[in-house]
């Protein structure tokens, strides 16, 4: 478990406009959450790396971006309408609902192993031993599509991305003359009914994921397993930076696999609330294409040309959700230190993951000639590397302070020397050290 505390980051977050509670005037709503200008930084940052490291840099790799909502049968085919259910509890004396399995501290979801596990319980909330047994219940959000509000227009918004991807696959593979093996990727936002939405963004009912159905021949399943795991693990260690030791692996048992998966391993991540699931591998097999095939009565099936075979592929999944990464990212980075009896807390972010490359800070904000001079460094810094922020609120320790919080990697300092030889002073994140160096060499 990370020694972070949760309400330090979620306190950060607020405080330097990473991430607000979604409507907080009216009170909010749990489970929705709002990214603010540095939040929404560090997340398109995310995305892009995940995006660059997934597709771009891989030929056989396709992006989509399919509607959040389908035709419902896509969620009947794909087992959701009758089985993407978490087991519940009510309490009768004061009517809270629970997560059974959550109650129960296990990853089972079995019931009648939840109903044992859950004898002589008592509610959270109210402390009476009045809970009902365990039933399932269908996590996806409804809506109607069109004026009338009756059965033949009941829509879902999407549990997953990777159900666009399905039912896209025959459309990816002809238009971009695709052979096995080849992947579709997605990002965008996923819609799930949770229980009991909590741990700030980890567990929403509105988030986004990053999904990447890989197609094979059923033959490669085993290498291709593992190479997606491997990717999982590089992407977050080299991409992203975090900590090895803050990862670990955990392979599903049995009772925990989603119904549509013969073999899952997710990489869990230490959150400040426990090590939890962050990044899941999962061997789906022929499941998905099968049954839109069956459903949709469209053939699915795969001519190999080389081995003159006709077969359904099999799907390796990967998945991840943005918001859990993000998440991560942040706890990861969190540093407390004390300099001088003072705290510092400092966000260790990768440079190209900090909302700002750069703060540019005139030494004396009512001196002009610093000021201009500043600005001008300032513009040009900003010409080349876009996010790049002027800071000229309070003392340069206050500015340092506020910049080391939201994870500026350098702080630039115009003083009066700047005026003489065209130097200016940067300052380093981690060490605090700080160097003189000429404004040509810095742009
Ligand atoms: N397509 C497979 C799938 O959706 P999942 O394990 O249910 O699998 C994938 O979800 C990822 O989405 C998780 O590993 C997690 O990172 C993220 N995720 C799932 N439920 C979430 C929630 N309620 N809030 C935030 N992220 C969630």
């Amino acid at each position: 478990m990370s020694t972070v505390k949760l309400e330090e980051i979620v306190s950060l977050a607020k405080r330097r406009g990473f991430v607000f509670q979604a409507s907080e005037i009216y009170g909010g709503l749990a489970g929705f959450w709002d990214y603010g200008p540095l939040g929404v930084e560090l997340a398109n940052r995310i995305k892009a790396e995940w995006w660059s490291a997934m597709v771009t840099d891989k030929d056989n790799v396709f992006g989509i971006d399919g509607a959040i909502i389908q035709n419902p049968n896509l969620w009947k085919a794909s087992g959701h309408v009758a089985g993407f259910t978490d087991p519940l509890v009510d309490c009768t004396n004061c009517g809270a609902r629970h997560r059974a399995d959550h109650l129960a501290d296990t990853d089972s979801t079995d019931l009648e192993e939840l109903t044992e596990l859950l004898k002589g319980k008592s509610c959270p909330k109210c402390g009476k031993q009045s809970l009902t047994k365990p039933r399932t219940y269908n996590m996806m959000m409804k809506t109607w599509v069109g004026p009338i509000e009756d059965a033949s227009s009941v829509a879902y918004l999407r549990p997953e991305t990777a159900g666009s991807i399905f039912i896209n696959y025959e459309n990816v593979r002809e238009t971009m003359r695709a052979k096995l093996p080849f992947g579709i990727a997605q990002i965008g936002k996923a819609f799930r009914n949770e229980i009991s939405p909590r741990d700030f963004i980890f567990r929403a009912r509105e988030f986004e994921q990053m999904e990447m159905q890989y197609f094979i021949n059923p033959d490669d399943q085993e290498k291709s397993y593992q190479d997606w795991r491997d990717f999982a693990w590089k992407f977050l260690t080299a991409s992203l930076g975090i900590k090895a030791d803050s990862l670990e692996w955990h392979q599903h048992a049995e009772n925990e696999r989603a119904h549509y998966a013969a073999n899952a391993h997710d990489i869990y991540f230490k959150f400040p609330f426990g090590s939890k699931e962050l990044w899941g591998t999962h061997n789906r097999t022929d499941f998905d294409l099968s049954n839109h095939s069956k459903e949709s009565k469209k053939d699915l099936s795969y001519f190999d040309e080389q081995t003159k075979s006709r077969f359904i592929p099999y799907v390796i999944e990967s998945s991840v959700g943005l918001d859990r990464m993000f998440l991560a990212v942040l706890t990861d980075a969190y540093h407390e230190e004390e300099i001088n009896g003072e705290k510092r807390v400092v966000l260790k972010l990768k440079p190209e993951l900090a909302p700002y490359r750069f703060a540019v800070s005139p030494l004396l904000k009512n001196k002009a000639e610093l000021v201009e001079k500043a600005s001008e460094l300032f513009k040009a810094l900003k010409k080349k590397h876009g996010n790049v922020i002027w800071d000229d609120n309070g003392n340069i320790g206050k500015r340092y302070r506020r910049q080391d919080e939201i994870g500026t990697p350098n702080c630039i300092t115009v003083d009066f020397q700047s005026l003489e030889d065209d130097t200016v002073t940067i300052r380093d994140r981690d060490t605090t050290e700080q160097k003189r160096i000429s404004i040509s060499e810095l742009i």
